[in-house]
């Protein structure tokens, strides 16, 4: 690498700056006009710019601007607007008879729709962001299955004051025992292989059979003596196949030896009436509502 100053360039052609690296020379052309001036505007802009909105970051915040423009202040009073424009059908929502918001297209309609963004903030994190249910006991709200009924009342009671909290007392509320404490370890085996056959899948004859009594003395005042379970003590269906923890031996025997108690909050302190009614109606729209 060496720089040749010896060279001198002839008219007509373009001087180098005189660096070379290893006989490739840099051109010394001057910067096109458009783009001079194209820049020499954008900075002028970029100095307007900072005056007149918050541009530079001070200790404390940043700049004012000397347009006073604020875009927290704007958006709040976006949603201002569009509050106050909603709120006569949130009213109407607020109202009507739970069972009646069905039978009117319009609030229906608006019902649905904010349901669902109350849905995707509110509730998605444990329900699973398309209402299908997480594994470990969140229930897909999207089936005919329910725990606690799948009416518009039933659910909207179940948002309002949750399951098992401590929040509301009100809150839906029953307790599996752990049959751990309480039954012998070969009862134990005989009614997870009864759940098993009832619940159609593979299991061991003679344990199930013998697990047929054991469910009846045990099991069957929260679950029924057919094993479909009791809404008025979210009593799960033990029939058909759908689990919140598991139809396999291994989760069938964890839940039965040290019981389940799946907790949701209430709702009731963090959203308004109308959020409730709106997210009961949309989950009651999404397939599996009575
Ligand atoms: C922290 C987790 C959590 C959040 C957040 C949550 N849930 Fe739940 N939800 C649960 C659990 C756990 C159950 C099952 C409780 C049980 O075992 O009875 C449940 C049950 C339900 C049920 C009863 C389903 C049935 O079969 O009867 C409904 C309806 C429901 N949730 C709606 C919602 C709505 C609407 C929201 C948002 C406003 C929400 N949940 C937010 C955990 C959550
Ligand atoms: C006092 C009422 C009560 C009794 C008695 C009871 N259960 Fe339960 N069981 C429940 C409730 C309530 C749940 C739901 C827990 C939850 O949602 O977190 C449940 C859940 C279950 C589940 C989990 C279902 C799933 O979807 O994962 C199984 C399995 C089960 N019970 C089996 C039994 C068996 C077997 C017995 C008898 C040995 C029994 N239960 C006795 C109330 C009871």
């Amino acid at each position: 690498m060496s720089a040749h100053h010896d060279k001198e360039h002839k008219p007509g052609e373009v001087p180098t700056t005189g660096h070379s690296w290893d006989g490739i020379e840099e051109l010394d052309n001057p910067m096109p006009r458009w783009w001079l001036w194209t820049w020499y505007a954008s900075i002028f802009w970029a100095v307007l710019y900072s005056i007149a909105y918050p541009a530079w970051p001070l200790i404390n915040g940043a700049t004012q601007g000397i347009l006073g423009y604020n875009r927290v202040a704007e958006l709040q009073s976006n949603i201002d607007k569009f509050t106050e424009l909603n709120a006569p059908v949130r009213e109407k929502l607020v109202k009507a008879e739970l069972n009646e918001i069905s039978d009117d297209a319009e609030l229906q309609s608006f019902a649905k729709q904010s349901g669902a963004a109350v849905f995707k903030t509110w509730c998605a994190q444990c329900h699973g962001s398309g209402a299908g249910g997480n594994p470990g006991g969140y229930p897909n709200l999207l089936d005919d299955d329910w725990l606690w009924g799948g009416s518009v009342e039933d659910i909207h009671l179940t948002v309002t004051h949750g399951i098992r909290n401590t929040q509301s007392e009100e809150a839906r509320f029953s307790m599996m025992p752990a049959f751990g404490e309480m039954l012998e370890k070969e009862d134990i085996d005989g009614v997870v292989h009864y759940v098993r056959q009832i619940s159609g899948q593979e299991h061991d004859a003679a344990l199930a059979s013998a697990g047929e009594t054991v469910f009846a003395d045990n099991c069957s005042g929260c679950h029924a003596e057919d094993g479909t379970g009791d809404r008025s003590q979210g009593a799960p269906n033990l029939t058909d196949a759908i689990w919140l923890y598991g139809g396999d031996v291994a989760s069938l025997t964890h839940t039965v030896t040290y019981a389940r108690a799946g907790v949701m909050p209430a709702w009731n302190e963090r959203l308004t009436e109308a959020d409730i009614r709106s997210v009961a109606v949309y989950i009651h729209s999404l397939g599996g509502g009575e």
